[in-house]
């Protein structure tokens, strides 16, 4: 297909918010395995307020949240009506609570214990008369990782997930394993009981608006998708950093780190939407098959190039906003000799025609001095024919793809400074999308939510996107194991490790932000 049809059709793909009664299928019971937890509370109650006010969803709608607590409907939703004021976009507005109130329930359920599937069971089908939801389940497992293969089995052995006349569809909370095997393994259970179809890996980033918005810039604008390859782009930088610890995670966070928190997913998935080809049409597997093609052009480095290419970094005691935080050792549950990583950096070489020896540098960490997440993408410099003998150095050409937390586009580009001289001088246009009071972007589970009610897995992991992404960690993961790492390496409230520093200006580069003329 040729970027003119794409241009053409991009206006589908994200289908600027079809209603959900445009999908007669999308009447459900949504069970929340979970349903006491931080996420539901800061979330997914938020969200499926937010879904409610814009009448984003179907009639025939009812929710059950389950949790070991014993506790009633009416004392849960107290809970969720806090939360609601404290997280959703929209104000607290009594009409739409008492809609959404009328739809939720609260069910007290201990994951490993049949005989509560089975009472589980009956109330579900008796919710189906009463809400019209005829059958069809959405199982969002918002729990510890280590029960998401019992409660799947559970739910098949209770026959809740039979799929006879109705749909049942299972979200899955990341981390998706912790390796490759240990992710294939809990693959395999999950995809005995529900197909590929109805199984959707959450990865939170795909939701937010701003990487939706990476291929429509791409697609979209004759100005960019021509010059997007090796001929005209230097580097991309991609970063997303946060000022935040571990804060109460320490137990997960601990066993995970940097790596698999965040490159696994959500970098990744940074970097396939940086750099897939025009898909051959803008349906779900079109996309998909595009995302996976660029995990395998990964370059695997060897065990001596993992050194050289991979940073990581632990911060220590510091100082942020000027106020003085512990090092990640001193953090709740998080053992005093910890050798997981709070930050990584690398160099990603994609082997394929359109970014041979265009490098991707790639950084994440917790505890650095902003909360930004963007993609940078620096253009080739012009031969120094005309200007450079008269002026010096010309800044390169910068487009740099905002995600949070300001969402928008901002470009850089050369132009002559007013005055009897002729100098040049970086100038730049900056179009920030959620900076109007009246432009309030949806919340990433909104846009999730709002899909696997409609039955479209587009913005999901598909099995194959997580199976090369793991290939590609545990490439790492494994030459990190067999070096004891110097930690902590850098102090919160700074940048990061020197040696992040060191990754590019080995390469005559350095890394590029926004906020500030950049150079
Ligand atoms: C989560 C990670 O997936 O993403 C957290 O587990 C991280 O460690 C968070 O803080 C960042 O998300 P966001 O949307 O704030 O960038």
């Amino acid at each position: 297909m040729r970027t003119h049809d794409l241009i053409e059709r991009a206006g589908n793909i994200f289908q600027l918010n079809p209603q959900p009664d445009n999908f007669p299928d999308s009447s459900c019971i949504l069970v929340i395995f979970g349903g006491t937890g931080d996420l539901t509370h800061r979330k997914l109650m938020p969200a499926l307020y937010n879904l409610l006010c814009e009448n984003q969803l179907p009639q025939n709608l009812a929710m059950v949240a389950l949790g070991r607590r014993d506790i009633t409907s009416d004392e849960y939703c107290y809970g969720v009506y806090e939360s609601i004021i404290k997280f959703a976009r929209f104000d607290m507005d009594e009409t739409s609570w008492r809609k959404l109130r009328n739809k939720i329930y609260y069910k007290k359920l201990n994951i490993t214990d049949s005989s509560d599937y089975e009472t589980l069971k009956t109330f579900l089908d008796k919710l189906d008369q009463e809400h019209g939801t005829g059958g069809n389940r959405i199982y969002y497992l918002a729990v510890a990782p280590e029960f998401f293969d019992v409660i799947t089995q559970k739910l098949y052995d209770n026959g809740m997930a039979e799929n006879r006349g109705a749909w049942q569809r299972v979200v899955i909370e990341k981390p998706f394993g912790r390796d490759l095997p240990s992710a294939q393994k809990l693959n395999r259970v999950i995809t005995g009981v529900f197909s590929e179809r109805n199984t959707y890996r959450i990865d939170h980033y795909l939701g937010k608006e701003m990487l939706q918005n990476i291929m429509v810039i791409r697609f979209a604008n004759m100005l960019f998708e021509p010059i997007w390859n090796n001929q005209f782009i230097d580097n991309i930088q991609i970063t997303s950093c946060e000022t935040i610890g571990v804060s109460s995670r320490g137990n997960y966070y601990d066993q995970a780190g940097a790596l698999r928190d965040m490159v696994q997913n959500h970098m990744l998935q940074l970097l396939t939407l940086t750099a897939i080809e025009p898909p051959a049409s803008l349906d779900t597997e079109s996309i998909r098959d595009e995302k996976v093609k660029v995990l395998r052009s990964l370059e695997h480095y060897s065990p001596g190039d993992v050194f050289k290419n991979v940073v990581r970094g632990q911060y220590g005691p510091g100082y942020i906003n000027n106020e003085p935080v512990p090092g990640y050792r001193q953090e709740e549950n998080v053992s005093p000799t910890s050798g997981t990583e709070t930050f990584v950096a690398f160099k990603a070489c994609i082997h394929n025609f359109r970014w041979a020896n265009v490098p991707f540098y790639i950084r994440t960490g917790k505890r650095v001095p902003v909360k930004s997440t963007e993609i940078i993408i620096q253009f080739k410099p012009l031969p120094q024919v005309l200007y450079a003998r008269l002026f010096g150095q010309l800044n390169p050409n910068l487009l740099v793809i905002k995600i949070q937390p300001q969402e928008g586009v901002f470009f850089q580009f050369n132009a002559k400074k007013p005055g009897t001289e002729n100098i040049i001088v970086p100038v730049q246009m900056d179009f920030c999308q959620n900076c109007r009071l009246d432009n309030n972007s949806p919340e990433a589970y909104e846009r999730l939510l709002f899909d696997v009610i409609r039955g479209d897995s587009t913005l999901f992991a598909r099995w194959d996107e997580v199976e090369y992404s793991w290939k590609f960690i545990d490439n790492i993961a494994s030459a990190w194991k067999e070096h004891q790492p110097e930690f902590p390496n850098y102090a919160a409230g700074s940048t990061g490790p020197a040696a992040a520093q060191t990754l590019l200006e080995r390469d005559g580069r350095h890394w590029l932000h926004t906020g500030e003329v950049i150079t």
